[in-house]
């Protein structure tokens, strides 16, 4: 594997452990079409780790996608502190990649066009080559259709394009809010296992947003189930399963236990 696709370590020659990003109490209000205080987020905190996958887990409209939104900079927090990779992140940075559940290709352009675009807006020294977004497309299983259009792969595939454009800068964290909750059950097995293995060899951080406990279980070193709206977080669950993992995992009792004990945070038990 080419070198570029290996992420040099940012904090070379410093602490393994310390933490590369931290939420401190994030709020977030947002002011509805009637002009009231809808509170999204309240007194948010947790940090990661180099390389660390953290999901955040909790039930629709409780504010992970505006924790998210406010990781990535594209919102504006309403207080508290958010500090990646060393930077107060107070707007977009180019140090991050997106996914979201829609792949967002732009149909006009080849499959290799889509994974390049990014390149278009960022600064010269992080211009990464032709041959690096073939190379990351090989990776996730797409070699002999870089020059195929968006509509001429299925939404799976398409989502494999999303993830090779967000990578292809080498951000520090990746950010991919509900990434696979538009596609069918062994589809999202697959991508599940494709993003582990990505991230195996890319040594990316991942903050991952799901609605399910099965996925954020498989899928993390720690997850964060959330509470009801205002999101606050209700349980930091580790999942103490190691790497690399097996889909037979999925079938264990631990897991099972682990995945109860996110189901009893979210008030059900399944
Ligand atoms: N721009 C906005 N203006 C006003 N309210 C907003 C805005 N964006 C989000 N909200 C509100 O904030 C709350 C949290 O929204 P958010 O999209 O973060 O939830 P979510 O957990 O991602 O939900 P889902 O799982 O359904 O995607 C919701 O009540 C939503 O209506
Ligand atoms: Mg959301």
């Amino acid at each position: 594997m080419n070198e570029q696709l290996i992420r040099m370590p940012m904090g070379a020659g410093q602490d393994p452990d310390a933490p590369i990003g931290q939420l401190e109490k994030v709020n977030k209000v947002f002011l509805s079409k009637k002009g009231d205080d809808v509170i999204a987020v309240q007194d948010v905190s947790f940090s990661f780790r180099e390389g660390e996958f953290i999901s955040l887990l909790g039930p629709s409209g409780c504010g992970k996608t505006t924790v998210l939104k406010m990781m990535g900079g594209l919102i504006e927090r309403t207080g508290g502190a958010i500090t990646i990779a060393g930077s107060d992140v107070s707007g977009p940075y180019p140090d991050v990649g997106m996914v979201f559940q829609a792949p967002t290709l732009m149909p006009w352009r080849s499959v290799l066009d889509n994974v390049l675009f990014p390149m278009e807006v960022l600064p010269a020294k992080n211009k990464a080559s032709r041959e690096y977004a073939m190379e990351l497309l090989n990776m996730v299983g797409l070699h002999g259709f870089e020059m195929s259009r968006p509509n001429q792969l299925s939404g799976g595939m398409q989502q494999r394009v999303a993830l090779c454009r967000a990578l292809i800068h080498n951000p520090a964290i990746l950010l991919m809010d509900e990434p696979f909750g538009a596609l069918d059950e062994l589809t999202r097995l697959e991508m599940n296992a494709l993003l582990l293995d990505v991230r195996q060899k890319m040594k990316t951080t991942v903050i991952f947003v799901t609605h399910s406990i099965s996925e954020a279980v498989y899928l993390s070193d720690t997850v964060y189930v959330f509470s009801k709206r205002p999101a606050s977080i209700a349980l930091e669950l580790n999942i103490d399963i190691p790497y690399p993992r097996s889909s037979e995992i999925r079938y264990g009792e631990h897991f099972n236990n682990l995945k109860y004990r996110a189901g009893e945070a979210l008030g059900i038990t399944r």
